[in-house]
Parts: C-alpha cells; structure tokens; sequence
C-alpha cells in the first residue's frame, strides 16, 4: 500500500481528483499545503509574504518528508514541491508520482479571479499562467512517473489513474 502523488500546475485539479481518488481507494487524503497550514498555523499568502517563497518552500520540503514516513495516503503537493529535485524523489521512493496535465485555458478557468495563491497574485494573471506553466511543464514531467490528461471531470480523470495503475 504504496502512496500516490498527485502533482501539477495550480488548478490542475489536484486536490479534487485526490480526494476522490482517496476515498474510492480507501486511503489517507493528504494536502501538503494544507498541512504547512496546519503546522505553522499560517495561510500560504501570510507565509509568503512574511518569510518569503524560499522559506515556504524549506516548510514544503519537511513537511513532505513527514508525509513520506507513512503509507496509503493520496498526496496532493502544491504546484511548485516537485520542482526541488530533492522532493520528487522523495515521493518517487514511496509510490508512483503522477503528472496532472492540463493546458492554460483550463487552469485561468478554473482558478478564476479571485486567487488565494501569491504566484499568481496581482495584474497579468493570464500571462504569469502561461510564462511558467512553460517553464514548469517539463520539471513536472521529469519529477513524475505516470502523466494523465487532467482535463474534464474529476470522476474521469480518477478513472484514467486507476486504469493507468491497474487497480
Ligand atoms: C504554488 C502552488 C500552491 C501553493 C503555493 C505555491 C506553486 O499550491 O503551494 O501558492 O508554486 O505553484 P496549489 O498548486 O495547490 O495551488
């Protein structure tokens, strides 16, 4: 009972896609953002722009080495955790990583205009989407062991994963 790790752009459908998948596995959810939240008693916009998106992602990286000490947990990592090479591999060593790819259109839909997340906070959110969905796109695919199209409904991109994993 390995874990699953969900990772992906902002508004990928992360978090949705992995409480669905959790509960018809009967795994643990687990958000990572959500537990930084938790732990320091912070939200991530007050994280940021107290300490800074370097310390943010020092929080990250502990606090999914915590995460990985256990197992049977869908993971949910915020959009940038893969990207320290060091975090992917620790995901990589618990269970399969996968990559939830979507397209600019889909993610400025989704996210709509009021953003919690400082990255994409002020003018130009449609232009800061894709200038570093760009740069992002192959870190993601290079953190990731399985890519599934993260279009459309939750419900069917669950069912991609579960095919993908044969379970
Ligand atoms: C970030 C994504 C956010 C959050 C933080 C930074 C990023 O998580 O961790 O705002 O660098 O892409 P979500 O992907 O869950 O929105």
């Amino acid at each position: 009972m390995d874990n699953i790790t969900l990772c992906g752009f902002m508004g990928s459908g992360k978090t949705t896609v992995g409480r669905l998948l959790a509960s018809d596995m009967g795994y643990k959810f687990i958000d990572t953002d959500a537990a930084v939240e938790s732990k320091y008693s912070m939200t991530i916009s007050a994280i940021f722009e107290e300490y800074g998106e370097e310390r943010f992602r020092d929080m990250e990286s502990e606090i999914i080495k915590e995460i990985c000490e256990n197992r049977g947990q869908v993971i949910s990592v915020g959009g940038g955790a893969v990207l320290r090479e060091e975090n992917a591999y620790t995901l990589r060593s618990c269970g399969e990583v996968i990559f939830l790819d979507v397209d600019a259109p889909t993610v400025i839909k989704r996210i709509g205009k009021g953003s919690t997340r400082p990255l994409l906070s002020g003018e130009d959110r449609e232009e800061k989407v894709r200038s570093l969905m760009k740069e992002r796109r192959p870190l993601y695919l290079r953190a990731a062991t399985l890519t599934v199209d993260g279009r459309g409904c939750a419900k069917n991109v669950v069912k991609k994963i579960t095919d993908l994993l044969k379970i």
